[in-house]
């Protein structure tokens, strides 16, 4: 391997991953239809099945004493001070602009190439967002797109860590620092990346995880929301739960108290006990599935760089990606199809595939709302045409990562020009 190892492989192996649990459940191996490889699996063990049962006997199934392990747990693992467990990362993003006060005639900057949820947020707010371009090495928003778009209305940066490979964050903190703007980070795809040997989690003023099933770890849904800043967590805390001064574990408890005041208009965006077993089981595991990810992205890079018409991802030295997403490019110029028939010629050869993203600026509430239009994203709109998700998780084996690579060079030696 050598030269030709993915950057960012050889450092996600440092230190020593926990073992996983060599009880995997049986039927978790059932795939959804025989032969078809599916694009996306959770891993689950008997060790997740207990910690759920657990909390079922222990009778208090939510908000509670397994919510507050998990914050903790995750406070620990990226080196916060304050972690709030939600249930999406969608309430995450959306308690930390609450929480910061963005507000109607505020603007965010974030990335056309995101999942809806990182804008919907915004005018969840009644604030703007605001689009800046991606660069397309990493497909992470670009600083220098950013500078372009401030103005005196903008409060915050909203970037999104795509497929895991972590933003320019000095950049970003330092247009930040300059412009007086809040770092809220999208870090759904980024469990267990870091920026130049700092976990994602500590790094702006906020960080909204996700743990959706097809996420590095997974509750089932769930999200948790992580910052250094005292206030902040406050009143998010506060915001999760409709706004009121104590939890229902701090009024049903014997220690408790039945008077609370509704201090704020909050949300109802607390993670049940039962979800939050699930995310302690799932943490234990993370370095481990990280460390798979990393070495089955390693056997993509070696089976699949020296294609011409393929583009393959690269880490770049300064970070440590979770490997959420291996996104290949397509080059059209160079092939009789184009990356929709690609696809199809994957789901054929009984390989399942996604893509991320349809850009924000093509979709047709957005362009009602905000009147964007086609062309207005180029690079965007350049890496939409081409890119294409190949299955990467755990739970594949060596051989399945073969069969990738062994399909996708089919198709290209089908199709070359
Ligand atoms: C980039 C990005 N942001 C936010 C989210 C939303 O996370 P959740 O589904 O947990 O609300 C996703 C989810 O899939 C995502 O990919």
């Amino acid at each position: 391997m050598g030269e030709d190892l993915a950057p960012g492989y050889a450092n996600s192996l440092a230190g020593e991953p926990p073992e996983i649990a060599a009880t995997i459940m049986p039927d978790n191996d059932d795939k959804t239809s025989p032969g078809y490889l599916d694009y996306c699996r959770c891993w689950l063990d008997d060790d997740d099945v207990a910690g759920v049962v657990e909390v079922l006997r222990s009778g208090w199934i939510t908000t509670g004493p397994k919510a507050q392990e998990f914050e903790g747990a995750v406070a620990e693992y990226v080196g916060a001070r304050h972690a709030i467990a939600v249930n999406s990362g969608t309430a995450a993003m959306h308690l930390a602009l609450a929480a910061a006060g963005i507000g109607p005639d505020d603007e965010v900057i974030t990335t056309p190439f995101t999942f809806c949820a990182t804008a919907e947020v915004i005018e969840y707010q009644g604030a703007r967002p605001v689009l800046a371009d991606i660069d397309l090495e990493t497909f992470n928003i670009d600083p220098a797109q950013i500078e372009a778009r401030v103005t005196p209305r903008t409060r915050a940066l909203l970037p999104v860590h795509y497929a895991g490979h972590p933003c320019e964050m000095d950049a970003l903190l330092e247009i930040a620092r300059r412009h007086k703007l809040l770092v809220i980070e999208d870090a759904a795809h980024a469990v267990g990346s870091a920026y130049r040997g700092r976990r994602i989690g500590a790094i702006g003023d906020a960080t909204a995880f996700s743990f959706y099933p097809t996420k590095n770890i997974t509750t089932g849904e769930g999200g948790m929301v992580t910052t250094e800043n005292d206030d902040l967590a406050a009143r998010m805390r506060r915001l999760s739960l409709h706004g009121m001064s104590r939890d229902a574990w701090n009024r049903y408890t014997a220690a408790g108290s039945w008077y609370y005041e509704v201090v704020d208009l909050g949300y109802k965006y607390n993670m049940p006990d039962l979800l939050a077993a699930l995310g302690l089981s799932q943490l234990a595991k993370l370095e481990r599935f990280n460390e798979i990810r990393a070495r089955h992205a390693a056997a993509y890079h070696d089976g699949l760089h020296d294609l011409p018409e393929i583009i393959a991802p690269r880490a770049q030295p300064q970070v440590r990606t979770n490997w959420h997403l291996y996104v290949i490019m397509i080059r059209p110029e160079l092939l009789t199809l184009d990356r929709a028939a690609f696809i199809e010629a994957l789901r054929e050869a009984g390989i399942g595939t996604s893509v991320h993203f349809i850009p924000l600026h093509l979709h047709p509430h957005y362009q009602r709302r905000h009147g964007w239009k086609p062309g207005m994203f180029p690079n965007a709109e350049w890496a939409y045409e081409r890119v294409i998700s190949l299955p990467l998780y755990p739970k594949m084996t060596a051989g399945d990562v073969q069969r990738v690579i062994e399909a996708v060079r089919t198709i290209v030696a089908r199709h070359r020009k």
